[in-house]
């Protein structure tokens, strides 16, 4: 079952989430279902989708290997467009701090929270964040994840934000999902630095932005836009400086208090900004206006006891919206996409249509890859999950619980619920 070439036949439905670019509001409904349909791929590439009938009647089944579905449901791989998933450590003292009422933002400013991880992933050797990296993408692979997001930015300093991206790197290389690499190096103000923001925001212009760029370890550049943290101007200063040099942009915007975050998104033309708990009417509005996917991240809302980014509106007021996990050690340890697709769903009101358009063809879209991914159209990468039921609203509906069975990635079967847990190994 592995040469990359292969006929997937007997889908109750191929929910194709068709398009090249992102879906905005109402569009965002539409997930192209073909019923009883068959995909057609070769060297790792989608031929053909369409209806059975006519799909086995142009293609020879002899030709190919054959994957029966099984009157199952077949959808693109699940994009998680906003992790941090390579760090050292954990904060589990601190999570049971935050239960009894301490505030995320304080912890921080005592030197814990992100400051923490910082400490523990310096400390960590590049074997150590390796091993962890891939377990934790052998993890969300067993959820459907086909491509994921990972952001530097437990470092700070120079060296362990390289060798962060450098292990981004190595995972991608080494496992079957693949891996979009964002620096994050202004993600916290260590105490060094505190009352000198700008200058820090200057050396990293300065002496990393270049290095990030000349060695290729990154295609995105982030900042923790957030107060107390790098402000609205610290931000255009380092995000404008990192276009120049060729980074594509995107931001933590309006996560804990109303800063301007979506505005600044629209101005300098990010592909996304992420969180937008408290982002603004007119905020959204620009947005949806220059293109920016709004990334919502529910499970951190729900860690952090918060309450949730305007979904329903966003979407309703024209906007892209894309749903990521934002695993990270701090304010959401969780890679679940059915944790997210509940939140989403449930306390949210995004349908399952609008939540699996803004897990594949708009997750792509936050990490400018919808030309290549997140949908099932011909001319695509083979990236694809066969569920355990026959139809696409058991996601939701089995809460909290993957229904994924299988996961096809550039053509080959990775995962397989009902064989070995990793058969990519
Ligand atoms: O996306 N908000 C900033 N950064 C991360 C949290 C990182 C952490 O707490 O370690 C986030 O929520
Ligand atoms: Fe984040």
């Amino acid at each position: 079952m592995n040469k990359r070439n292969m006929i997937i036949k007997n889908a109750s439905e191929v929910v194709t989430c068709s398009g090249f670019t992102a879906k905005k509001g109402k569009e965002m409904s539409d997930l192209g279902i073909i019923e009883k349909g068959a995909v057609v791929v070769e060297d790792g590439i989608i031929k053909a989708v369409g209806p059975q009938s006519e799909i086995l009647q142009k293609y020879d089944e002899e030709k190919y290997d054959v994957l029966d579905a099984d009157g199952k449901a077949l959808l693109p791989g699940f994009v998680d467009s906003h992790t941090h998933y390579i760090w050292g450590g954990y904060r589990a003292e601190e999570f049971s701090w935050r239960l009894r009422g301490d505030d995320y933002m304080d912890i921080m400013n005592r030197g814990g929270g992100i400051l923490s991880s910082v400490r523990q992933t310096k400390a960590a050797s590049k074997e150590e964040l390796y091993r962890d990296g891939m377990k934790r993408l052998d993890s969300m692979l067993s959820f459907g994840v086909t491509t994921v997001e990972g952001k530097s930015g437990y470092g700070l300093d120079f060296d362990t934000e390289i060798k962060q991206l450098e292990v981004m790197q190595d995972t991608d290389r080494d496992h079957p999902i693949e891996v979009v690499k964002t620096y994050l190096g202004a993600h916290a103000v260590p105490k060094e630095y505190k009352g000198r923001e700008d200058e820090m925001i200057e050396e990293i212009i300065n002496d990393v932005l270049p290095v990030v760029v000349e060695k290729k370890l990154a295609e995105f550049c982030d900042v923790f836009c957030e107060k107390n943290v790098f402000s609205i101007e610290q931000s255009r200063r380092l995000l404008s400086k990192a276009k120049e040099m060729g980074l594509k942009v995107k931001l933590h915007a309006d996560e804990i208090v109303p800063l301007g975050g979506a505005e600044l998104a629209a101005e300098l033309g990010a592909v996304s900004a992420d969180h937008l708990l408290q982002a603004s009417d007119e905020g959204i509005d620009q947005m949806a206006k220059e293109g920016v996917v709004a990334t919502l991240l529910p499970g951190t809302a729900f860690s952090l006891k918060e309450k949730y980014a305007r979904g329903r509106e966003m979407i309703d007021r024209g906007a892209a919206v894309a749903l990521a996990t934002d695993l990270n050690p701090g304010s959401c340890f969780s890679e679940s996409i059915p944790l997210i697709f509940s939140l989403a769903t449930l306390y949210m009101n995004i349908s399952t249509e609008e939540a699996i358009t803004a897990f594949t063809i708009n997750g792509a879209a936050a990490l400018d890859r919808a030309d290549t991914i997140g949908s099932i159209d011909a001319g695509k990468k083979a990236d694809m999950i066969l569920l355990e039921f026959e139809s696409y609203k058991f996601i939701p509906y089995h809460i909290g619980v993957s229904t994924v069975e299988k996961v096809i990635k550039d053509g080959k079967l990775v995962y397989d619920k009902e064989g070995s847990p990793a058969v990519y190994r």
